[in-house]
């Protein structure tokens, strides 16, 4: 596995594997078993001849001033570990100076999908992640980009993204991994207290019982959010709820009587840790 932390040494790895599929997995690190299955599905994408490249990278561009930038888990010799356990061959680990010029001028501003659910909240949050989601893919020339659906406005974004600016990427969204209570993984599990921890399962739970309901008939949006919202004021007291959505899955607009496809999303403070998760109904 080659380890790569400058842009030089990544475009020599680039032209001597011309040629040969590159499935890239981009990361912040602090690497979970959610990641271990964004890679080793990138390893089956890639197949044995081909490419899994990982980067490894705390954009600051995409923390808000308030935000938990400085206190990030920053774990690199257990992930690099990692990586290598399920299958990367290439691992990009910058620096924020080589990415980001000090007089750099340029800026990538989303202005549709990223004002609604985690966006409305974290304002700026997904033009950081677009700015660097660009430039990873043109530094790393990948055929394939792997992303979690637990993030599943960012992944709907960056869909986005190489739509509006042409990116030669096919994207594959990765079903979100999860503990045996049903809590998505992330990386900011680790700021649960264990009271916190307990009542975090709440927030699957909720997803689970709206979409029972909109199996049986539901489909007012305003009534599976009430559901989602009393049951978590019910299980997860600790929680405080940023936002749950129902929302037209590829645009992320409000859902209409035609709206092929449904996605509900809710993002629920514990304490520091604000923690995301989203079930799709149709
Ligand atoms: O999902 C993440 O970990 C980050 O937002 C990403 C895509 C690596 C960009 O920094």
């Amino acid at each position: 596995m080659n380890v790569i932390n400058n842009i030089r040494q990544l475009r020599s790895w680039s032209t001597i594997n011309k040629g040969t599929r590159c499935v890239f997995v981009p990361t912040m690190g602090a690497l979970h078993e959610g990641h271990a299955a964004l890679i080793r599905a990138a390893r089956e994408i890639a197949g044995p001849a081909g490419n899994v490249a990982v980067s490894i990278f705390v954009n600051p561009l995409q923390f808000g001033p308030n935000e938990d930038f400085s206190k990030y888990p920053r774990t690199l010799i257990e992930d690099l570990g990692l990586c290598r356990d399920n299958g990367a061959d290439m691992i990009f680990a910058p620096k924020a100076e080589d990415l980001y010029p000090a007089d750099r001028s340029i800026v990538m501003h989303e202005t549709s999908l990223s004002k609604m659910l985690c966006g409305a909240s974290r304002p700026g949050h997904f033009d950081g992640v677009c700015m660097v989601v660009a430039k990873l893919f043109n530094l790393v020339q990948c055929d394939d980009a792997v992303f979690g659906k637990k993030d599943f406005q960012q992944l709907a974004i960056i869909r986005r993204m190489v739509r509006d600016l042409d990116f030669n990427v096919v994207l594959h969204g990765i079903e979100t991994v999860r503990e045996s209570d049903g809590l998505a993984m992330s990386s900011r599990n680790r700021y649960l207290t264990p009271e916190e921890r307990a009542q975090a399962p709440a927030i699957r739970a909720a997803l689970l019982a709206a979409r029972d309901a909109w199996k049986a008939g539901e489909s007012n949006p305003a009534a599976l959010q009430q559901l989602i919202t009393r049951q978590l004021e019910a299980k997860a007291p600790l929680g405080r709820i940023d936002y749950v959505t129902v929302a037209d899955a590829v645009n992320l607009q409000p859902i209409s009587a035609g709206t092929e496809h449904v996605v509900i999303a809710a993002a629920v403070f514990f304490g520091a840790a604000r923690l995301i998760d989203n079930i799709e109904l149709k």
